[in-house]
């Protein structure tokens, strides 16, 4: 095996393509396989991409050797989520940047069942590898049941969707004040804190502390849409 990515390397002549970065130049050229979490494509096509959270940033090596043997030197393990194990590395790895997400998570019945070595949602579960997908509420109440099967006005998918939907709809209405909404400056704050709020408290799944935040807000949020 290293004997062909040796091999790789040398045909590639990597500095040539003009990136400072070798990981991505080289891993742009390989054939997409069966081993990968996720495609060059998909990192590409990321936010993490426009915002330069390259290969480096979550999977560790030396961005700048051109031999594979030498850039895989040293790469942090980042698991494969196979096992509870590798889940909880690679959650780490994201949480090394988010780290108030990872905060909330570690306080997580999600995390606690990993602790013990069971099968629970770590990040990829809702995010993918590279953090490309960010649920809504028309997908997220499909992903909680994936292992939450329970139907029903209070199941955990039910009351997902229900909270995703309020979220957003707050999230959006701070972000773009509706001129004709017919709230005061205290009135906006109540909106945005209680946003920030249920945001602050959703990594750790706690649905009840979730609803308790968005309750400050939601009675505002017709007349915060003014006539949108
Ligand atoms: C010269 C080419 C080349 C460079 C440079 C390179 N890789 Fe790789 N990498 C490969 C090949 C080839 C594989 C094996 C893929 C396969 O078998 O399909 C691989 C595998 C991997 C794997 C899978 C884990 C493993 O060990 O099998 C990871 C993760 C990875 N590379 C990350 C990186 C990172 C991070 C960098 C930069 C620090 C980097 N690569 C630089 C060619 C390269
Ligand atoms: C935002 C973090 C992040 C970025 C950026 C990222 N990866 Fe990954 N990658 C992961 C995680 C996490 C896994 C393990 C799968 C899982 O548990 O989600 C993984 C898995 C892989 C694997 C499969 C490993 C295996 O053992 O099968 C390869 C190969 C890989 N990444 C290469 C790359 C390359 C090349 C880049 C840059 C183009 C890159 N990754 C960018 C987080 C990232
Ligand atoms: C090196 C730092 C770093 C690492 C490691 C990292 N991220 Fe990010 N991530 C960022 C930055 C910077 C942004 C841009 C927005 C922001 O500031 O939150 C971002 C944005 C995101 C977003 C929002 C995407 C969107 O379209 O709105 C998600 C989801 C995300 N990351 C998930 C992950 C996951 C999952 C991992 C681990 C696999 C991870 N991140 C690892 C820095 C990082
Ligand atoms: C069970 C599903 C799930 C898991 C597990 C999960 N997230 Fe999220 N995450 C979400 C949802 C839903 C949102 C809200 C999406 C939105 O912004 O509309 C979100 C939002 C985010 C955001 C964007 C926040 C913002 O302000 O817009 C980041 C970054 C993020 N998650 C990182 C992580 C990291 C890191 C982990 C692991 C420690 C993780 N998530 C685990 C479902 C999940
Ligand atoms: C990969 C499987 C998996 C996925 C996907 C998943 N969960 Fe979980 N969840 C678990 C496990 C396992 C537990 C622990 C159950 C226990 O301890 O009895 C749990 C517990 C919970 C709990 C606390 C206990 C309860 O049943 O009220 C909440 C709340 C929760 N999950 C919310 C969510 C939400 C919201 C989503 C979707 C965004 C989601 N989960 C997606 C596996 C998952």
């Amino acid at each position: 095996m290293t004997g062909r990515i040796t091999l790789w390397a040398s045909l590639l002549l990597l500095p040539a393509l003009g990136r400072a970065d070798t990981c991505t130049t080289c891993h742009a050229l390989i054939p997409q396989t069966a081993v990968w979490e996720h495609s060059f494509t998909d990192w590409q096509e990321s936010l993490h991409a426009q915002v330069d959270v390259d290969c480096v940033s979550c999977h560790g090596g030396d961005g700048d050797a051109a031999v594979a043997g030498d850039a895989h030197h040293g790469m942090t393990p980042v698991g494969g989520g196979k096992s509870a194990e590798s889940r909880l590395l690679a959650a780490k790895v994201c949480g090394s940047c988010h780290t108030d997400k990872y905060r909330a998570f570690a306080r997580s019945a999600h995390f606690r069942r990993l602790v013990e070595g069971e099968t629970a949602a770590y990040c990829h579960t809702c995010h993918t590898s590279v953090g490309s997908r960010v649920l809504t509420q028309e997908t997220v109440a499909a992903t909680c049941r994936g292992c939450h099967p329970t139907r029903g006005e209070r199941s955990v998918a039910a009351r997902a969707e229900r909270v995703l939907n309020s979220l957003t709809r707050m999230r959006l209405a701070v972000t773009f004040r509706s001129p004709s909404a017919p709230l005061n400056s205290a009135q906006w704050e109540t909106l945005h804190h209680s946003a920030t709020e249920a945001m602050a408290q959703w990594h750790a799944f706690d649905l009840d502390a979730v609803e308790r935040a968005l309750a400050q807000g939601r009675p505002l949020l017709s007349a915060a849409d003014g006539d949108r």
